[in-house]
């Protein structure tokens, strides 16, 4: 039972690229781990203490970004719109539920994916798959979807450069609460989304100045002037993780410090395999994708391996069952973890399970399947009376074109060619995600 940051050499491995220079990979793992860390194990403890509360039915949990982030879209504008949009989905939640929303964004660290298919066929060509822009390139050449150990460096600088402007921007004005009006992106000023979400800001300006006039204020009281934002990515590349792992020098305990916050994903969550070996030795939170093979026996199991103390915070299984499948596949397993008396944190992943191919031929997601599958999820955890902790999304603070339906938005099939620019699965754009936590605060408040 030894752990080191690289037992999970030892075992079976799923989704991983082949490298055709070994020396050269060898020699980039050995520089990432001379870099430092990315976040500090004392900021992972906070959101381990955070997630324990939305456990507990205390707090409510937002995880949400890019399905993958890439090289070429990196930039402010798009790390400063991702902030906003979590930072008015923060407020509309906040406002209706009254409990804190534990922020987490799939950003800085974001780049690898795991793949239905290890090759791609288009026009009768057939080509390795794309693994996210940390392993190769998008592009459907035979050059491009060769695996660059280098890419793995890139991958560390892009997040170190996103981590730090998410940090200044939510310690240095941008995230005070007498700024709500601001956060409104320009694109949804026109919608009736925009309307309902400047109502929610004239409310909350009302109380700002209601305690400015008690003496409470964002000078004197900085939860009003900053917030936090913690980063998190799917842990799949085990050699780049193991790179970061370091010994925090207070508590002696291992973390990876490429982000506060890693999962494994629905490929990877073997009993026997690499992924869980290496997370059960990290004392990050973590979380595990829940899809719908798997068995209740096995849940308990991974729950063994992953949480053996059953500590709070440390465990968030992250349902992503499918708006047609969830009512069938959910409430078993959930009676299962209750009964066994685990502590875990729930949240729904309305994206994975909810993907089509549209008729004009684009991978898309319908709003109509994802909303169906968060108000079951709402649904079930109220007839067991248990906690739904939060929700999981891909999305963008952009005005893209990929995923169909909402009030908001109405794209239609025909449309999603328009601005459809994800790496890999269909994101919702910024009104959609808005739409979403409207209703989602409907469910909170009722
Ligand atoms: C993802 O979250 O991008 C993903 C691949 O999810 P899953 O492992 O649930 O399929
Ligand atoms: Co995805």
């Amino acid at each position: 039972m030894s752990w080191s940051p690289s037992s999970w050499r030892d075992f079976p491995i799923k989704q991983q690229p082949i490298y055709q220079d070994a020396s050269l990979l060898k020699s980039v793992e050995a520089e990432l781990s001379s870099y430092p860390p990315l976040i500090f194990a004392g900021e992972a403890r906070n959101l381990k203490e955070d997630l324990a509360k939305v456990g507990r039915g205390e707090a409510f949990l937002l995880q949400g970004g890019d399905c993958a982030e890439s090289f070429s879209a990196f930039g402010a504008t798009n790390i400063k719109n991702l902030f906003k949009l979590m930072l008015q989905m923060n407020m509309v939640l906040m406002y209706s539920s009254g409990k804190k929303v534990v922020k987490v964004g799939r950003v800085a660290g974001q780049f690898a994916k795991p793949r239905s298919g290890d090759f791609e066929t288009k026009n009768g060509i057939e080509l390795p798959s794309y693994r996210g822009d940390i392993v190769n390139d998008v592009a459907f050449t035979t050059e491009s979807r060769i695996p660059n150990p280098k890419k793995l460096i890139k991958a560390y600088n892009q997040s170190a450069a996103t981590m730090n402007l998410l940090r200044a921007f939510s310690r240095g004005g941008m995230a005070d609460l007498n700024e709500v009006h601001r956060w409104n992106l320009d694109f949804i000023k026109d919608f009736p989304l925009g309307k309902k979400y400047e109502e929610l800001s004239e409310k909350i300006d009302r109380a700002m100045k209601f305690m400015a006039a008690c003496g409470i204020n964002s000078k004197n009281t900085p939860q009003l002037h900053q917030t936090t934002v913690y980063t998190s990515h799917e842990a799949l590349l085990l050699n780049y993780e193991e790179a970061l792992t370091r010994k925090d020098s207070i508590t002696n305990d291992w973390y990876d410090c490429s982000a506060h916050m890693l999962w494994i994903g629905d490929r990877t969550r073997d009993l026997g395999g690499a992924h869980v070996e290496y997370f059960r030795g990290i004392k990050n939170p973590i979380g595990c994708k829940v899809g719908p093979s798997m068995k209740e026996d096995e849940l308990i199991q991974l729950i063994d391996a992953l949480n053996p103390e059953n500590e709070e915070g440390r465990l968030n299984l992250i349902v992503r069952m499918g708006a047609d499948k969830v009512e069938d596949h959910f409430p078993v397993l959930l009676k299962k973890v209750k009964s066994e008396g685990k502590n875990v944190v729930w949240s729904c992943d309305p994206m994975h399970g909810n993907v089509e191919k549209s008729s004009s031929g684009f991978k898309t997601r319908d709003f109509d399947n994802i909303l169906r599958e968060v108000k079951q999820f709402f649904k079930i955890h109220e007839s067991e009376g248990t906690v739904a902790g939060g929700i999981h999304l891909e999305m963008t603070g952009e005005d893209v074109t990929e995923c169909t339906g909402s009030q908001s938005s109405a794209i239609t099939a025909d449309d999603l060619g328009d601005r459809y620019h994800t790496q890999c699965d269909p994101r919702l754009n910024a009104n959609q995600a808005l739409e979403l936590s409207f209703m989602v605060s409907d469910t909170l408040r009722g």
